[in-house]
């Protein structure tokens, strides 16, 4: 097959958030606990009590933020219980997510400390569902503010002296639905309450996300816009990728049939749709796109590993999921006008996660390489492009075969993601360069022989990327040849 893509490498459209390659940890299965924290006592090498082999490899991400704690998890957490000596720290039931006990061993600290690990701005989403208007803004005065006040002096009596810069914060999380099954407007009056105490100390520019919509929820984006957009600096969208029935069976993660393929495909390609229409919605009241569309949630969501917790929501990772991973990042990068973050679920152990553990040992996903190959586009400038791609798939379960998005970074290099979303062909890709001739051209890739290959404890570094040179330069034109089911990133100098 044939196809051809125009670069236009003059005419940038805008910035491409680096928050777009968000991360989410929720206290969730082993996301939280053995995923992130393993205690100061653990063998396994730590920073005061943080993994250092997990640690190491999100390093090479550049993780521009993380959202914690939840999730449904964030409306049933009391911030209260997780601060203070470990050892007396209340426990709790985390009843939404396998009724296990939580120690609160991981709290407030302990948080921001990763993210000053990662160098990522926290991001912390606060309890509407079952917390109070106090709570929150006790949360908020403890983390933010310097002056004398009581939860200073609960901050330093716990060993911190200095307020932490936190920039982020959700008022509630899914609303609709675990975060307290609230109408609408109900939960538009709420967010306008809490947040008028979810105060900026300091005045250095707290930006305030409402909880939003999931799917194709219109009327929850219409309502929260037209009774609150002016109190928000985001709104947010969920959006997973099941390629079955949530509730009578997702699909398995590695064993997957051709129909399977495509269906994964076509409804992660979907989130470009629910990108067009919410945002047209929020166009109407915020013409001028103050408010960021913040998709802090998105990803593969499959049935659980067999002999798995179901409540921990551990699911193995392949080159599907690196494709669509990819693919979704493409769209991200391509809406960059209003999405301002987005938070893959979740990053360890968890969903469609970069990172596995298994005790002592980790492992590096496919859809980890992605990011680490994307990471190009944080920050650069996005470049206008025409591509024709072909349609693929069955019958009602159609879709382009190449997805693709390009941008420019402050060193002036042009970097172009290019996925080939059919397991069983190949394409020929003509790029064309207009603006400007690359002095240079290099490439990397991802890619594997059958659909359902993966990163295991026993092969950890089978699917990883590899130097990509099939493809000739002659002039402003690329004749790229990518491989079946391929992610491919292309660099070059102008
Ligand atoms: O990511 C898993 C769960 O999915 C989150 O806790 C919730 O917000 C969503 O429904």
């Amino acid at each position: 097959m044939e196809s051809q893509l125009i670069i236009q490498a003059d005419v940038t459209e805008g910035t491409i958030n680096k928050n777009i390659y968000g991360h989410f940890a929720e206290h969730l299965g082993r996301g939280i606990y053995e995923g992130i924290w393993v205690g100061e006592n653990s063998s396994i090498p730590n920073t005061e009590g943080i993994r250092n082999d997990v640690i190491g490899s999100l390093n090479k991400l550049n993780i521009p933020v993380l959202r914690w704690p939840g999730g449904c998890f964030a409306d049933e957490y009391h911030w209260k219980d997780g601060v203070g000596p470990r050892e007396v720290r209340k426990k709790m039931v985390n009843t939404h997510w396998g009724g296990v006990v939580e120690n609160n061993h991981f709290g407030t600290h302990e948080f921001l400390r990763v993210c000053e690990l990662l160098g990522a701005e926290p991001y912390i989403c606060g309890n509407v569902g079952s917390g109070s208007v106090q709570e929150m803004s006790e949360w908020i005065e403890y983390m933010t503010f310097n002056g004398e006040s009581p939860m200073t002096a609960k901050r330093q009596q716990n060993g911190r002296e200095q307020a932490w810069k936190l920039k982020y914060f959700g008022v509630g999380n899914e609303n609709w639905g675990c975060g307290g099954n609230m109408r609408p407007d109900y939960y538009a009056d709420l967010y306008r309450q809490y947040q008028t105490y979810v105060r900026d100390y300091g005045g250095k520019g707290l930006y305030k996300i409402a909880g939003g919509a999931h799917d194709d929820d219109y009327n929850w984006t219409e309502v929260l816009m037209r009774e609150a957009a002016s109190l928000m600096d985001g709104l947010s969208l969920h959006y997973y990728t099941i390629p079955g029935d949530f509730h009578k069976g997702k699909g398995s993660a590695v064993d997957f049939s051709d129909q399977e393929w495509h269906l994964t495909m076509k409804k992660a390609l979907h989130i470009e749709q629910l990108i067009i229409n919410h945002g047209k919605i929020m166009d109407r009241y915020d013409p001028e796109k103050r408010v960021g569309m913040i998709i802090d949630e998105w990803g593969t969501w499959f049935d659980v590993e067999p002999g798995t917790n179901p409540g921990f929501l551990f699911q193995q990772n392949t080159i599907r999921d690196a494709l669509v991973a990819g693919a979704t990042l493409n769209i991200f990068n391509n809406h960059c006008d209003r999405v301002q973050m987005a938070n893959i679920a979740q990053t360890i152990n968890v969903l469609q996660a970069v990172i596995l553990t298994e005790g002592t040992h980790m492992i590096t996903t496919p859809t980890y390489h992605v990011y680490e190959m994307y990471k190009v586009h944080q920050d650069a400038e996005k470049l206008a492009f025409h591509l024709d791609s072909p349609k693929i798939g069955e019958s009602g379960i159609g879709y382009d075969q190449v997805s693709v998005s390009a941008s420019k970074s402050v060193n002036g290099k042009v970097h172009i993601s290019y996925c080939n979303l059919d397991y069983k062909a190949g394409i020929h890709l003509l790029t064309e360069i207009r603006g400007t001739v690359p002095s240079s051209v290099e490439g990397r890739i991802l890619k594997t022989n059958s659909r359902n290959e993966m990163n295991t404890f026993e092969h950890p570094d089978h699917v990883v990327p590899r130097e990509f040179t099939n493809f000739e330069q002659e002039e402003d034109k690329i004749s790229i040849n990518l491989p079946p089911m391929s992610v491919v990133v292309m660099s070059m100098d102008t």
